[in-house]
């Protein structure tokens, strides 16, 4: 029987890539199509020697063509963490909008399956908490922000249109922050920040007085959480991440523990909209698709440490 086919956008990202791995692990031939302006073909080059692997250098927002069937398709493409979409709000509009709207117009040319990556930003600055998937968001579309937010709210309309005017099957994807290997150290979300300060024995950088709250979830578990979404029967968005929550400042104690790093802190002006809270309600997950997180966040450290040490340059004698 022929391998089903899965395309995977923003594959040479950090999440597009894990997803390659998974879906290569499953038995699919996977394209991944990625312009490279946030990702990196280092998280992908493994992949290059499989037979099961083809890459596209292609813009999204731009005419989609991919030869033959399609099975399923991912749109992971986009600009993801605040110091990237601030440089590039244009093109992050453009990729959660135009580029949405040519996958989902790939997506009814092959009768294939759509699934998209939406974020917890649809929520804004919460004034409900934990957030479910019924709460509409605290969104400022003109602020900072908005180019990224409001592109993914965008993106969730457009896929619903599709999927109620032209019967597509589509997922819709909440992502929660999510880490581990193959984040890039400079992406300036807090916990490459962290642990690249903590490593480098730097103090770390807290905006704001470190009160604020996050949930991190470890990327294998989301993978798995899109997974089994994609082969579920269910089109009302979803989300998946991790609620164990903890505070900034907290955080910034365990990731010295964590590296034996002394604490030392450097307080920063909090950023403009910067969410206070953030803490997914899973309980859709967990009753619809039977997941919920297994790799708590000191397993996940560790093995994001690993990878993190290989990249920093720590001097000798800082050799953490
Ligand atoms: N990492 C998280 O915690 C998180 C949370 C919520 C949502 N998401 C969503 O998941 C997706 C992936 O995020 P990530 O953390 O892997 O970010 P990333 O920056 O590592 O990956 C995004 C990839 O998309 C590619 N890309 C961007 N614009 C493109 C375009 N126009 N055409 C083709 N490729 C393009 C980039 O080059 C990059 O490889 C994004 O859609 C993001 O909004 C991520």
């Amino acid at each position: 029987m022929a391998k089903k086919r899965v395309l995977i956008t923003g594959g040479a990202g950090f999440l597009g890539s894990h997803l390659c791995d998974r879906f290569i692990r499953e038995g699919y031939h996977v394209i991944a199509m990625d312009n490279l302006i946030t990702g990196d073909l280092e998280n992908i080059e493994h992949l290059f020697k499989l037979p099961d692997f083809e890459f596209y250098h292609h813009d999204v927002s731009k005419f989609v063509h991919v030869p033959g069937e399609l099975d399923y398709i991912l749109h992971f493409a986009s600009p993801a963490s605040p110091i990237d979409y601030l440089k590039i709000p244009i093109q992050t509009l453009k990729v959660g909008s135009l580029g949405t709207h040519n996958l989902l117009g790939l997506a009814k040319a092959k009768r294939a399956r759509m699934l998209i990556a939406s974020t917890s930003e649809v929520y804004g600055d919460p004034l409900v908490h934990p957030q479910r998937e019924d709460y509409w968001g605290n969104v400022n579309p003109v602020g900072p922000r908005g180019c990224y937010d409001e592109a993914k709210r965008f993106q969730e309309a457009m896929t619903m249109a599709y999927h109620m005017h032209h019967g597509l099957e589509t997922r819709i994807v909440r992502i929660f922050n999510t880490y581990g290997p193959r984040m890039r150290l400079d992406d300036g979300r807090v916990l490459p920040a962290f642990l690249s300060q903590a490593l480098r024995r730097e103090p770390l950088s807290i905006f704001g007085d470190g009160s604020q709250t996050r949930s991190f979830c470890y990327v294998d578990d989301l993978v798995e959480g899109i997974y089994r979404l994609l082969l579920s029967d269910y089109h009302l968005p979803v989300n998946i991440g991790n609620p164990s929550e903890i505070t900034i400042r907290e955080f910034a104690e365990e990731i010295c523990r964590l590296t034996g790093a002394e604490l030392k802190v450097e307080y920063q002006p909090l950023p403009k909209d910067d969410p206070q809270k953030r803490q997914p309600d899973i309980s859709k997950a967990r009753e619809i698709l039977g997941w919920e997180p297994r790799v708590d966040r000191a397993e996940g450290l560790k093995r994001t440490l690993e990878y993190f040490r290989d990249k920093v340059q720590v001097p000798d004698r800082q050799e953490a």
